[in-house]
């Protein structure tokens, strides 16, 4: 187990978290916490319901603020007021519900609230034609195949969407893209659909905070694993301390199998399900059993 201090090498750390607390009334959401983040390098943010994952991240993106700890973004102490001080600061953040409206064109979803006007006042109005250069030229550099960017948003698929979400970020200049539980409402197909996009922009040297409770997802994209359990950290691994049947195992209790069931019946259909699962149950009985050889492990 690394500490997360260890990943701080110099000025290269692009968010550092240390001791982070926060509270609502008598129920401590998290206690101490800490988190670097660096350029080009997925952190996944692991947890079961109610593990703080959500509060976390809505301090690192200034929904809240934290009672105690430190903030630093790229070697300066900061304490956000606002989502927006976060945009400021090159901190973005893809919610579930994605701030996409669904009736609205692809192009001009991907300008939304930073629309490129043409003409001046009163005579501003949407400059469709740039919007729609851009967007696909955005959208090709990483790898979205849209056919026609003035498709409404809403006949696109969920994966589609969560990967407009995460191209509009990068292209807004995101150093560090914060992502809450992208994969979560999507079946096995579309999730590997965003997972590839997230080591696009990993690629294109952005940082991406990725909470998931979803091993299976969190693994393959993964630099290191931070597993949060009611508010406290039980460590942060590398991918080489780590490897997939032991994240399985601490993350999978039954729940866990059975919504990776859910998932599977509705995707690929109930026989592809079974064997997955039974070999999702299998990997887990093995990273028990080989806990159990190693009790200090
Ligand atoms: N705004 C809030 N007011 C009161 N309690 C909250 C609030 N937000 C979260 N909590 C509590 O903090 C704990 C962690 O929640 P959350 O961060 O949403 O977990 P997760 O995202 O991992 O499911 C839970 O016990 C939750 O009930
Ligand atoms: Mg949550």
């Amino acid at each position: 187990m690394s500490e997360s201090t260890s990943a701080t090498n110099g000025n290269a750390t692009l968010l550092h978290a240390e001791r982070i607390s926060k509270q609502f009334g008598n129920v401590i959401a998290l206690q101490d916490i800490s988190l670097d983040v660096l350029p080009g390098e997925v952190v996944c943010v692991l947890g079961d319901n109610g593990a703080g994952k959500s509060t976390l991240i809505k301090i690192l993106s200034g929904v809240f603020q934290h009672d105690k700890g430190r903030y630093v973004v790229e070697g300066k102490e900061v304490r956000f007021h606002s989502p927006r001080d976060a945009l400021d600061h090159g901190i973005a953040t893809v919610y579930q519900d994605l701030a996409m409206i669904p009736l609205l064109s692809v192009s001009r979803n991907f300008f939304l609230g930073a629309e490129p006007n043409k003409g001046f006042w009163p005579l501003k109005f949407f400059d469709v034609k740039t919007a729609d250069r851009v967007t696909r030229s955005e959208l090709r550099a990483m790898g979205i195949d849209i056919r026609d960017t003035a498709q409404p948003v809403g006949t696109l698929s969920g994966g589609e969407r969560q990967s407009i979400a995460i191209a509009r970020a990068v292209h807004r200049g995101a150093k560090v893209l914060i992502l809450d539980e992208p994969t979560s409402a999507l079946g096995v197909k579309q999730a590997g659909v965003v997972l590839r996009y997230i080591v696009k922009a990993r690629d294109r040297g952005v940082g991406v905070v990725f909470i998931t409770h979803n091993p299976h997802h969190a693994y393959p994209v993964g630099d290191r694993f931070m597993l949060l359990n009611r508010g406290q950290s039980m460590g942060t691994f590398t991918k080489a301390e780590l490897d997939r049947t032991q994240l399985i195992q601490m993350m999978a209790g039954g729940e866990e199998l059975s919504e990776l069931q859910h998932e599977l019946t509705s995707a690929v259909g109930a026989e592809a399900a079974a064997a997955e699962v039974a070999e999702a149950a299998e990997a887990t009985a093995e990273a028990a059993e080989a806990t159990a050889e190693t009790p200090e492990a």
